[in-house]
């Protein structure tokens, strides 16, 4: 396709993809299946791929992420970023509509609206494209993450309408949706992580994640509620949040204009009752004087405006027994303690179970046997123990010490330097962690054997049908034809059957063959090394190429790569000095899973088949990753020293002279980024 054709497409197809993030992402209201979605990005992608050129900062092909950034700039507010003050009665906030009353001498309305509770953002718009985002930092300045907050679907990337404002700030609350947050703490307990106490910490960590193709996974949202510019046209709150939305922002629907403190009071009242149905957390209700020229008249005082305020909702609490502390275990034999309760009811729901995240947070505690203790559930979704009450508890109590061996294999635990978690070490034979790793190896980001899933798994670890990942690819239809039987899931402690019957397992049997052509990077990520993620075995497979490679790296050449700290090193180092790890890799050779690179999958000659590709330095168009992902693509093979046998060095901003030095030496052809693009169009 010439240039200006594929301008044209990539005009269009931004367009289309923009609309359709707004309908899905603001309105809820889908219009094309996933599928038609996927293919119009993937054609957006593929036309900035082969010209980069027409990639705009702000194309939509940006939502996925990409980008590396080491250290989050600490810049200034071009508005400063308040804080409001909070009440929580009635009689407080009858004194603030007192308040306001006696200094405007007038009649006024208030906006209500949700008080989000998440990470505070200010969005900078400069001729329609988002150029800025912000965290409220103190206030005076605060850390641009604009790479990560591209990812957020809901938030404009760039605005195509007539009669903006030049340049403006939109403020808003980054939030983690009950939805998102449930399944990122399952997948950080499955590897072996710590979990986050609560969506808004959740929020907060996600949009310091250095890798914004992982801040795109964490399923974020922003919620708007506020508009900032000099000389805006609209007389009130009101007005600008209604622009807002036309504009393409997500407002909360339960916004509302109230006319007087009583209907705010009945405001209140509704979004108490509703909370609980609202599929993020809320920690109260914003009251917001809504004539702008009444704001100004209010104005400001040294933290706060004197024409909003918070009313926030008092966290939930109850007080009931403290039964025990069991305590899990995950895939890489982290152990949770868990607070078993004597049932009660806190803010709509019953509560049997309190997780206690580590022993830190236990003794913090200081937890006796029969304890009565605090149960709180705010907004949060999941219930904590937020305090003791040591007047009831009687003479002679004991406490609670974290067990020192593993509840399920007798191991002695142990704890590494610097980490918050014990650990049960003994990762080959405990049996929750031969089924975890089974379950996180059949993950969907893994091998994607879903269809086996993990009741099943469980059963066939009971059964001693599989003892390790490798024992998969040795299983029969009749090993596995019939097996049953009903199992408690450990979180919900709900009742289900599992089986074999005939379809199932042939489907299994199928997914267990197609997992074999699975790429080498994630192959290594399903592995379940501990510290070694998604993100991490994708940059580990790029840089050395094969297993072989990484298995033979010592401490010094692994500390080389990205992001590669000590405790990814050790892990890495551990795991293939282990006996039984080596043995099962051989096996998974044998069954003929990929333990290279640049054996993609879909055969044939491609431009590059046959050539091999050693990539050095910083691109301008692409990332290094983006030039490897396009190498392999086009069916060359990445290495990640230069030998005789080298086709090409790949050369970027500040190579290593060394490389270049060996390249010479060796009469390597040295191209740079444009001359490998140009080598792909031939
Ligand atoms: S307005 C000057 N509206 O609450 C007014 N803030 O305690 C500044 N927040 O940092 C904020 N929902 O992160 C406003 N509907 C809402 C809000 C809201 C949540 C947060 C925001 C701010 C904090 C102030």
């Amino acid at each position: 396709m010439d240039i200006e054709k594929a301008r044209e497409r990539v005009r269009e197809l931004t367009r289309q993809i923009n609309e359709h993030n707004y309908r899905y992402y603001v309105l809820d209201q889908p219009s094309v299946s996933d599928y038609a979605y996927d293919n119009l990005l993937a054609e957006l992608i593929s036309l900035e791929k082969a010209h980069p050129v027409l990639q705009s900062k702000n194309s939509p092909s940006q939502r996925v992420g990409g980008q590396v950034t080491k250290k989050f700039p600490v810049v200034k507010h071009t508005y400063p970023m308040l804080s409001l003050g909070n009440t929580y009665s009635r009689e407080e906030l009858l004194l603030f509509d007192q308040r306001v009353d006696r200094a405007l001498k007038e009649p006024c309305e208030y906006v209500c609206e949700l008080k989000f509770d998440g990470v505070a953002i200010g969005l900078t718009y400069l001729n329609g494209e988002l150029t800025r985002a912000v965290t409220r930092g103190d206030g005076i300045q605060g850390d641009e993450v604009t790479e990560n907050v591209k990812t957020i679907r809901s938030i404009p990337l760039s605005l195509d309408r007539p009669g903006l404002p030049p340049e403006f700030e939109v403020r808003g609350e980054v939030i983690m949706p009950h939805s998102s947050f449930l399944e990122l703490n399952r997948d950080k307990e499955q590897e072996g992580q710590p979990i986050f106490a609560n969506p808004r910490n959740a929020a907060s960590g996600s949009l310091k994640l250095q890798d914004s193709a992982l801040v795109a996974k964490r399923g974020l949202d922003c919620y708007s509620y506020g508009l900032l510019a000099p000389g805006l046209p609209f007389p009130t709150h009101w007005d600008s949040i209604q622009a807002l939305k036309t504009w393409g922002f997500k407002v909360a629907g339960l916004t509302t204009i109230c006319r007087n403190i009583d209907e705010v009071f009945e405001f209140i009242g509704q979004c108490d009752a509703q909370r609980k149905a609202l599929p993020f957390d809320i920690d109260g209700v914003v009251i917001k004087v809504n004539s702008l020229a009444q704001q100004e008249k209010l104005g400001f005082t040294s933290k706060s405006p004197r024409w909003a305020i918070s009313f926030k909702f008092r966290a939930e609490r109850a007080m009931t027994r403290l039964l025990d502390v069991t305590y899990q275990v995950g895939r890489t034999g982290a152990i949770t303690p868990v607070a078993i309760l004597e049932k009660v009811a806190v803010a709509g729901s019953m509560v049997k179970r309190a997780s206690l995240y580590n022993a830190g947070k236990m003794t913090e505690l200081g937890l006796h046997r029969n304890d009565l203790v605090y149960v709180e559930k705010g907004g949060d979704i999941i219930p904590k123990i937020v305090g003791v009450d040591i007047s009831s508890r009687k003479a002679g109590a004991s406490e609670i010490q974290f067990i020192t061996s593993c509840p399920e294999c007798g191991t002695r635990l142990r704890r590494l330097d610097g980490e918050a978690l014990h650990y049960c070490p003994d990762n080959d034979h405990c049996p929750p962690q031969i089924a975890g790793k089974i379950e996180h190896f059949i993950g969907r980001r893994a091998m994607n054997i879903e269809s086996l899933g993990q009741g099943r798994t469980v059963l066939l670890v009971e059964k001693n049908k599989i003892r390790n990942i490798a024992d998969l690819y040795d299983l029969t239809y009749k090993d596995l034809i019939g097996l049953e039987k009903v199992i408690t899931d450990p979180l919900t402690h709900k009742q289900r059957r599992v089986s074999f019957r005939e379809k199932t397992t042939r489907n299994i049997l199928r997914a267990i063959e197609a997992s074999k052509k699975t790429a080498f990077e994630r192959v290594l990520y399903a592995l379940g090394i501990r510290h070694l993620g998604e993100s991490m075995a994708k940059k580990l497979a790029r840089h050395f190429c094969s297993l072989d490679a990484l298995m033979e790296a010592s401490q010094n050449v692994l500390l080389e790569v990205e992001e590669v700290g000590e405790k990814t090193a050790n892990s890495i180092i551990d795991y293939f000095r282990n006996v039984e790890n080596l043995r099962m890799i051989e096996r998974l050779k044998a069954a003929g899973l990929r333990f290279q690179t640049g054996t993609a999958a879909g055969g044939g000659e491609k431009p590059f088949s046959g050539q091999s590709f050693v990539v050095s330095g910083v691109f301008e168009h692409y990332s290094r990753d983006g030039i490897k992902q396009l190498i392999e693509e086009q069916g060359g093979e990445l290495k990640s020293s230069i030998s005789s046998k080298t086709s090409y060095l790949v050369a970027g901003k500040n190579m290593g002279p060394e490389k270049r030095k060996k390249a010479e030496a060796l009469n390597i052809p040295i191209i740079r980024e444009d001359e490998l693009l140009q080598l792909v169009k031939q």
